[in-house]
């Protein structure tokens, strides 16, 4: 087991690497309570490992997954901005999320092929505020952004005509890095006040290859976390490391946690829970409430407002629809609270925005007695 270095060089000179919950604990099945819970996890762990170290450093960092741009990845990342510094940021979060929209929306239509023409004839359209280019709607939140970004915010780069005048590079095809980057550089500039706020620790369960840590780092967040993130599958770990030799990425089961009651303050967490099977659901869950503290956000990427689980087996997993209730009822044995969002619901209560692509994507924020 590699030694925890906090990704923080100021605390690892003045403190020395802190003790590890990890250490010492068993990894992989060996605390497992029966047979049918360790096949299981020998399928997940062979489902993943199948693919290639490449394949797996990229396949969720791209399109309407780049964390970047992922509406539930911004709300991890606020998450863990407002338990580094409660509320301060509140405004630019709302605006990182019209951004999300904007982009999704830009990326929607240039990967459907309209427009592909031209960029700038949208832009045009834009500009002039029009409601409809050809068969296209302009939707209200688009205008109202380039109102904004065009005039009262021009804070904020105008990144609606980045995204249509500049040619698309690096990982993503359609849209360029200048504009996905936006925010980047925002929190970067923002959070360089460096030092003079706390450091939390946190878990990410099923990291993937740094997935969504690589944009912690770039986006300057991960300077205040004491962050541990674990993964069933050794290559997403090997890819991990490779990319950040002293943060602590180490190969675990979220079925069987290695650490301690109540070791980690805060855990986000992404888009496994509908891979398990139900009674592995439960056991993950109960595992994540027990090892954290003070609270979890919790991102699901199949959940409906239905009183039962929905099981889809698929090959060596699930893609199972989870309750809403059913899950909110579990966490409630051990949280104190749950905020339910359901994105779809919030864009459109908020942004006036409709055309979401996942209308089963909630994000669950826990509460623990801390
Ligand atoms: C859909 S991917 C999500 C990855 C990452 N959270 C993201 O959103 O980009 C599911 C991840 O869960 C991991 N995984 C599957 N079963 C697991 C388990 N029992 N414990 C920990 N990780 C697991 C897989 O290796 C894979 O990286």
């Amino acid at each position: 087991m590699r030694q925890k270095v906090p990704d923080n060089p100021n605390r690892s000179i003045r403190q020395g690497p802190k003790q590890s919950p990890w250490n010492g604990r068993p990894t992989g099945s060996a605390g497992l309570k029966t047979t049918g819970l360790i096949a299981e996890s020998d399928r997940l762990r062979t489902a993943w490992t199948q693919y290639e170290s490449d394949l797996l450093d990229r396949y969720l960092v791209t399109g309407v997954e780049d964390p970047r741009i992922n509406l539930q990845s911004i709300i991890s990342r606020a998450f863990l901005i407002d338990a580094i510094r409660p509320d301060d940021f509140t405004g630019l979060v709302q605006e990182e999320f019209r951004f999300s929209i904007c982009l999704n929306f830009i990326l929607h239509i240039l990967m459907t092929g309209c427009f592909q023409a031209s960029r700038k004839s949208i832009l045009d359209a834009i500009v002039q505020d029009r409601q409809a280019y050809g068969d296209v709607v302009i939707p209200s939140y688009l205008r109202r952004c380039f109102e904004l970004i065009s005039g009262e915010k021009r804070d904020i780069p105008d990144y609606i005509a980045q995204a249509l005048t500049r040619s698309a590079s690096g990982e993503n095809s359609y849209l360029p890095d200048g504009a996905l980057s936006t925010f980047e550089h925002i929190w970067g500039r923002e959070l360089s006040f460096h030092g003079e706020a706390k450091s939390i620790s946190v878990l990410e369960p099923a990291c993937g290859s740094a997935n969504d840590y690589r944009y912690l780092h770039s986006f300057g967040v991960s300077k205040f976390l004491d962050y541990t993130g674990f993964d069933i599958c050794a290559k997403n770990i090997a890819n991990a490391r490779r990319r950040f030799p002293t943060v602590d990425f180490e190969v675990g089961n979220v079925l069987d946690i290695p650490a301690d009651d109540k070791s980690y303050d805060y855990l986000f967490v992404h888009d496994i829970f509908e891979h398990l099977s139900p009674a592995a659901v439960d056991i993950a869950l109960a595992e994540i409430c027990r090892v954290t503290r003070k609270e979890a956000c919790l991102s699901f990427f199949n959940m409906a407002d239905i009183d039962e689980h929905v099981v889809e087996p698929a090959g060596l997993y699930y893609w199972n629809t989870l309750s809403v209730k059913k899950v909110r009822r579990v966490l409630m044995d051990s949280a104190c609270d749950i905020d339910v969002v359901h994105i779809d619901t919030f864009l459109r209560d908020n942004y006036d925005c409709d055309d979401y692509h996942n209308k089963e994507a909630y994000t669950l924020m826990v509460s623990f007695d801390a």
